[in-house]
Parts: C-alpha cells; sequence; structure tokens
C-alpha cells in the first residue's frame, strides 16, 4: 500500500510500483490515521527511485463517514493510506458544486455521469479538436443541457447548417418508460424557443419547416463604421469614400436605396460616384440578406428566444455571413449595458475569429470579438467557440478564455500551444489527447469541477449536415 504525504493540504505526492501507476486525471482516496478521508485527482507521474514512480496531483477535499464531500480543509497530512476512489465517492466530485449539465460518462469510470457547472458558462469557453473529433456532436449536447437546465439565452452561428434541427427530437432507442429521464429530457426540450434562422434561399416550405424564417440584415440599422465595412471602405485609407458615405448616411435610413444609388452614379463628386460603383461591383442591391420591411435578425434577438440558431452558411454572396455576424454582434454589444446574459456560440470560429482577416469587413466581425472576449464577460456577453486548431483564432480571444474543451488532437504543435495558452490544464491529461477516440474529450477550467475525460453521450435532438457517406456499389 502506497503512503501519501501533502505538505500544504493542497498537493499531494506518493511513490507506486510501476505497474500498479494510476492513470492521469484518475481520483483516489487517502486515509489517515486520524480517520479523516480525503479525496484527490492524479496529475502527473515522474520517475522515483527504481522500478517506482513519483505520483503528484491536486486534493481536492475531504469526504465525510456517509460519503458527503466537504470541500477543502487545507490541513497538511502525512502516510495517508492510498487507494482508487469507488464510483460513488467521485460522483460526488460533480455533484457537490452543482454540476447539473450531463454531458456524458467518466471516461475511465463509466458508470459516473460527466457534469459540467452551468453557472461557469458566465466565461468564455474554447472548444477544439480536429476535423471529425466530434465538437459539433458534443457542442450538440451542451447546447440541449444548457437548454434544460438553464435560462441563459444562446445565440449559434453555425457555418455548416449543423443545428438546424435542434428543435427536432430524435426517435427514442428504447421503449417510452424505460429510459429514465430521456423522456422527461425530451419534453422539456419540445418547450423551449428555438428559431432557425437561415439564407433565403434555403427557407423551405412554412409547413415544413416550424420555427424557421430568413436571416435578414437591416442596413440601415447598421453602425456608419460596419457600413462601411460592408462596402469594404477603411475610413483611413479610403478616405474621401468613407466622407461620402458619411453624407449619404442620413438619406439612407430614410429613402428608396435604388434612388440613392441612382444619385450616387450621378453625382459630381467623384468619391460619391466611386461608392456607386462599390455598390456595383459588390452585387449590394441582388444580396438576399437585406430585410426591407420583413423581420430582421436584430429583431428577433430582442425577443431573446432560448435559442437563435444562425444558419450563416449557403448564402450566395461570399461577405454575406460576415454581414450577418456583424449585425448580430454589434447589437449585442450596443445593448452590452442591459447586462442581459447571452451565451454567444460560433462553431467554426476561424471563419470569424481568425488572426489574419484581411478585409476591412472581416477584421470588423473580428475585432468585435476579440473586444468581447475581453471585455464582454462583465456585461453578460459569454462566447463559446469552437475550432480545429487554437492558432486558428486570434490570441486576444484565446487568452481570455477560462474554459476549454478538447477532442483528439494529433499535432504536437497545437498542444503545445494549448498548454501554453490554458496553464490551467494538466499536461498529462492535454498528452492523451491524440489517442482519444471520436466523442471523447477533456474537460478543463472553471466550468468543471476536475479536470475531466469524458465520453460524449448520445443526442437527443437531430443532427443537420451530417458527413457525406462514400457511395458504394
Ligand atoms: N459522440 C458521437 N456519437 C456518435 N456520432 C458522433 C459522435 N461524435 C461525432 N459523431 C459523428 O461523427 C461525424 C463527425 O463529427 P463532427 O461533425 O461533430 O466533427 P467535428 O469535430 O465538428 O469536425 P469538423 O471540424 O470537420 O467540423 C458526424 O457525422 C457525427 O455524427
Ligand atoms: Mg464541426
Amino acid at each position: 500500500m502506497s503512503s501519501a504525504t501533502s505538505f500544504d493540504g493542497r498537493a499531494f505526492h506518493f511513490e507506486v510500483e510501476q505497474d500498479a501507476r494510476p492513470a492521469a486525471g484518475a481520483f483516489v482516496t487517502f486515509t489517515t490515521a486520524d480517520g479523516v478521508r480525503r479525496l484527490g485527482q492524479v496529475l502527473e507521474s515522474v520517475p522515483a527511485e527504481s522500478g517506482t514512480v513519483g505520483i503528484v496531483g491536486r486534493v481536492l477535499g475531504e469526504v465525510d463517514g456517509d460519503g458527503a464531500f466537504l470541500g477543502l480543509s487545507g490541513l497538511p497530512f502525512t502516510d495517508a493510506d492510498v487507494n482508487p476512489a469507488d464510483e460513488g465517492t467521485i460522483d460526488r466530485v460533480y455533484a457537490a458544486p452543482g454540476a447539473r449539465l450531463t454531458i456524458g460518462a467518466l471516461e475511465a469510470s463509466p458508470g459516473v455521469p460527466a457534469r459540467l457547472l452551468p453557472n461557469r458558462f458566465n466565461r468564455h469557453t474554447f472548444w477544439c479538436g480536429q476535423s471529425g473529433s466530434g465538437k459539433t456532436y458534443a457542442l450538440g449536447v451542451v447546447l440541449e443541457e444548457l437548454l434544460l437546465h438553464t435560462e441563459l439565452p444562446m445565440v449559434v452561428f453555425d457555418p455548416n447548417g449543423d443545428f438546424v434541427r435542434l428543435r427536432e427530437l430524435r426517435a427514442p432507442k428504447v421503449p417510452q418508460g424505460e429510459d429514465g429521464g430521456a423522456a422527461f429530457d425530451r419534453e422539456a426540450l419540445a418547450g423551449r424557443d428555438i428559431r432557425i434562422r437561415r439564407p433565403l434561399g434555403a427557407v423551405g416550405a412554412p409547413a415544413a419547416e416550424a420555427g424557421t424564417a430568413p436571416l435578414l440584415v437591416r442596413f440601415t440599422e447598421l453602425r456608419m463604421r460596419s457600413k462601411a465595412a460592408v462596402l469594404g471602405i477603411d475610413p483611413l485609407v479610403d478616405r474621401e469614400e468613407y466622407n461620402a458615405l458619411l453624407h449619404y448616411e442620413s438619406r439612407i435610413a430614410s429613402e428608396n436605396p435604388e434612388q440613392i444609388v441612382v444619385d450616387l452614379q450621378a453625382s459630381a463628386d467623384p468619391a460619391a460616384r466611386a461608392l456607386a460603383l462599390r455598390v456595383e461591383n459588390l452585387r449590394l442591391m441582388d444580396w438576399e440578406l437585406w430585410a426591407g420591411n420583413e423581420e430582421a435578425i436584430t429583431d428577433t434577438l430582442d425577443g431573446r428566444p432560448d435559442a437563435l440558431i444562425l444558419d450563416v452558411g449557403g448564402f450566395t454572396y461570399p461577405d454575406e455571413h460576415l454581414v450577418a455576424a456583424l449585425a448580430v454582434l454589434d447589437r449585442l454589444w450596443a445593448e452590452r449595458e442591459r447586462r442581459r446574459p447571452v451565451l454567444i456560440v460560433i462553431d467554426e470560429a476561424h471563419n470569424f475569429a481568425g488572426p489574419d482577416a484581411e478585409s476591412p469587413l472581416a477584421r470588423a466581425v473580428r475585432d468585435r470579438i476579440v473586444q468581447i472576449a475581453a471585455e464582454g464577460r462583465k456585461f453578460g456577453l459569454w462566447l463559446l467557440l469552437s475550432t480545429q486548431r487554437p492558432s486558428k483564432v486570434h490570441p486576444g480571444i484565446l487568452s481570455q478564455c477560462d474554459n476549454l474543451a478538447l477532442m483528439k488532437m494529433s499535432s504536437p504543435v497545437d498542444l503545445a500551444e494549448l498548454a501554453s495558452v490554458f496553464g490551467f490544464a494538466p499536461a498529462a491529461l492535454l498528452e492523451r489527447s491524440p489517442l482519444f477516440r471520436q466523442g471523447e474529450a477533456l474537460f478543463a477550467g472553471g466550468f468543471v469541477p476536475a479536470p475531466t475525460i469524458a465520453r460524449m453521450r448520445e443526442r437527443l435532438t437531430e443532427e443537420g449536415g451530417a458527413d457525406v457517406p462514400v457511395p458504394l456499389r
């Protein structure tokens, strides 16, 4: 039997034979001579004397005689007997702090549900993993849990139409009455207000797609800077055109857009004529994005649905998705003083928050996200960004994330970058990521009571854009 010591009541160490080495992330109990039982988590093993390894980790807290989890006393201890923790005790780690979002089961103890803390989505979250690792599927599980257990409204940027079926429940796999809480969850999900907004051309017949409507933006509502960005105008580089736009701005709000373009074309001012050329070259008047008198996305946002899914793929012109994103982000930012919480979920976040955004429009979107990452938290604007590699998202955003979810990632360079940015994620757990199977994920940071490797549960709702199968003969 090994004997553990903690000098500060927070970190522990002990030695074991090579072949009895517990895995990183494993939970162990320590029992001291006075009968006190503590729970700890193994974080690392280090070489020790011949034939043995040193195990170091973190003390999570004390456990009383009934198995209740008491939290950290901070008292040092020596000569504690070390044993693997049983499932009931591990469960307390998640139950005690109120971790209620059941996203799957612990990879090492499949009998213990893996749970996240709903109240800690008041921080920014970074979700990373290589293509096919299961990010989008897993994100869907988290969205379901947030819908089930919180009143936190969510706005989801969904570039591949993966969440457009979030309103549809999957058929239960087991007969009704035998699937425990799942039937209850299905019913609760069906009661939530989930709205889908898609490019006009992708919206089907109203009867076929309830809750679905076109994703439309009102140009007149955009801030001056954003209007300029839509036209690709940089206020300092394209000074004359920016100025011409400034002079026309008041007219844009009240007059017929076609007439304004005609006037621009006929203007004696070369900058105004250049503006008209931009409108024409970008085919701006043909974009299906413009709301006219229809409901714009900002109107829908003001209604604060439980989930607003923005299918931002599938527009005809290359910049339309960015304008849709800018309209939403600008509105959320403009309303920040109202301190109404919202979770901004961005799948494929590199499309909006990449470090090398080049056009004024892409920069405007990216800079707004950087700003929300830096300053949005206290206003209730919380980000959840998902992408394949950490380097694909602006470093000013990454450094603001307090929660990390990592799925399979084989690249050592990417893992090293994650380790340096997310110091709170134990290195020995990050190193296991290349061996993850699809649907396995490491969770670390404030939203999980202890760093956790989990196997995601099955979705309750339908997935949207499934992988394209190879045609077989
Ligand atoms: N936990 C899971 N259980 C069952 N199927 C899964 C699971 N995770 C992923 N899949 C399936 O695997 C495929 C790829 O998963 P997903 O789209 O979530 O990957 P991804 O990490 O988002 O990839 P990309 O970066 O390319 O978007 C999907 O068809 C999905 O249905
Ligand atoms: Mg995906």
